[in-house]
């Protein structure tokens, strides 16, 4: 698995580079790039069914990877890297989110990637307990795409809220996941099992450069009403 602590991060999406300028010496977590990102960035390439692509047949996610007239969001993107691949794949109505400690990280490495992305991704400041930012992304969304963003315990209770009410009921979560803190960890699944059925990529389906034991990909839906009622 190719991560490293350099201050550029490359990462090729569909055949074009990105590369992203991380900052490992601030205190803010938002401006590193984190490899469950990379993970599920190439886990959505390996799939993927944008023109051109050749995934393997049969394809489990040729649905949820068709992002045709999809809209989705990023929540706690960070330095904006799975966004930004996701874009390449297709999925061009998506906007991208974090605390605004953050957006200057995102917001430089948006312009440094501008060329290759086509255009300049929308941003939005977002922290998850903030109901008046959320409402103001003016959801439900297709799908909702976030990497390593449980750590926190205090935290986790807005997340699983933020995704629940940004999401379309028939839509789904995108989720890049590696164990960060044991009480996040069981606080986030605890609350997850109660509002989304789990669906957990296995192992192989990943991308096989890009995967590494503890790094996860999950796909959330919204369990139908009466059975989480
Ligand atoms: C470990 S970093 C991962 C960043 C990026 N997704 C990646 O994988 O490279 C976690 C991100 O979640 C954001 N975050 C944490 N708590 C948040 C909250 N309560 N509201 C909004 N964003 C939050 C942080 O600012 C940070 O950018």
């Amino acid at each position: 698995m190719k991560f490293t602590d350099s201050p550029v991060i490359e990462l090729t999406v569909n055949g074009t580079q990105l590369s992203i300028q991380q900052d490992n010496a601030t205190m803010h977590v938002g401006t590193s790039v984190w490899p469950c990102s990379l993970v599920l960035a190439k886990f959505a390439e390996r799939w993927s069914t944008v023109e051109d692509s050749s995934p393997p047949s049969p394809n489990p996610y040729a649905e949820l990877l068709d992002f045709r007239g999809r809209r989705a969001v990023e929540l706690g993107t960070g330095c904006g890297v799975a966004g930004m691949a996701f874009h390449l794949l297709g999925l061009t109505e998506i906007v991208l989110t974090d605390m605004v400690q953050v957006m200057p990280a995102l917001k430089h490495n948006l312009k440094r990637n501008k060329a290759a992305l086509g255009k300049y991704l929308k941003t939005s400041v977002v922290c998850w307990n903030n109901r008046d930012q959320i409402s103001a992304l003016n959801p439900p969304f297709d799908l909702v795409i976030a990497a390593d963003v449980v750590y926190i315990e205090e935290s986790v209770g807005h997340l699983v809220t933020a995704m629940e009410s940004l999401m379309k009921e028939d839509g789904a979560v995108l989720l890049g996941y590696q164990v960060r803190s044991p009480e996040a960890d069981k606080l986030f699944w605890e609350l997850c099992g109660v509002v989304f059925e789990i669906e957990k990529v296995p192992h192989e389906h990943l991308h096989p450069e890009y995967a590494y034991e503890e790094a996860d990909v999950y796909i959330f839906r919204k369990k139908a009403k009466s059975e989480s009622e």
